[in-house]
């Protein structure tokens, strides 16, 4: 009803930042992941059809508010600040911030991080525990840079959700996880406030697939 965006009311449009595997990521020119998953079965029980938007991660919760996207999944960790901003549904799981770091660094956890180059994903928590608590980092727009930039040795580490850590390390055999994670958090699907009918039904979605085994199939299904 509040939105004024021109798309039809049998469409649920979900926002999120696309490189950001098991979560969402491209595979073609789909977008697929545990968010989408999650979204498609909301979207069934509610009997409209989900349509994927990708944008840069600091910009899904602002659309969300604006009514250009009516949830963002996208592994979005529930903090305080954004709870004011918009309304978060019960979690669906817990994730960590991690460090990663090249196989060969000297770089063993949390304390040798001061006055090294830093590399997070710009408006994410990795990014706001950095900033808070060690110094500024460099901001990418997506993890994929990120790593692409510790590859080029341009940066010593990147402070980032573990999933995602995990699939980089994998592909990167050079890539090493620190064992030791600085945060532990959880993420919500964010919908604007107000929304309740949403907020309700994405909230049983999810409570239904934590009891039936849904989520750890989903879970499954991308995570090797
Ligand atoms: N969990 C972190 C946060 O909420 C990072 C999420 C990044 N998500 C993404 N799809 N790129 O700030």
């Amino acid at each position: 009803v509040l939105c004024s965006c021109g798309r039809s009311d049998n469409k649920l449009v979900m926002v999120a930042e696309a490189t950001f595997p098991p979560y969402e990521f491209r595979e073609g020119d789909r977008i697929v992941g545990i968010d989408v998953d999650i979204m498609t079965e909301v979207a069934r029980e509610i009997g409209k059809e989900l349509v994927v938007e990708d944008m840069s991660f600091d910009s899904v919760i602002s659309a969300v508010q604006s009514g250009k996207a009516d949830v963002a999944a996208s592994g979005i960790t529930v903090t305080e600040d954004r709870k004011r901003q918009i309304d978060f549904s019960v979690p669906y799981v817990e994730a960590r911030q991690v460090i990663i770091v090249p196989g060969n660094s000297a770089i063993k956890g949390r304390d040798d991080l001061k006055g090294k180059r830093i590399g997070v994903q710009h408006g994410t928590t990795g990014d706001a525990y950095v900033t808070k608590n060690i110094q500024e980092p460099e901001r990418f727009p997506n993890g994929a840079l990120a790593v692409a930039a510790l590859n080029a040795g341009k940066i010593d580490v990147i402070v980032i959700d573990g999933e995602p850590a995990k699939i980089f390390a994998d592909r990167h055999k050079n890539l090493l996880i620190l064992p030791e994670p600085l945060t532990v958090e959880e993420y919500a699907i964010a919908i604007r406030k107000g929304n309740t009918e949403l907020l309700e039904q994405v909230n049983r979605v999810i409570r239904q697939l934590k009891e039936n085994g849904g989520m750890a199939a989903i879970r499954a299904k991308y995570i090797k």
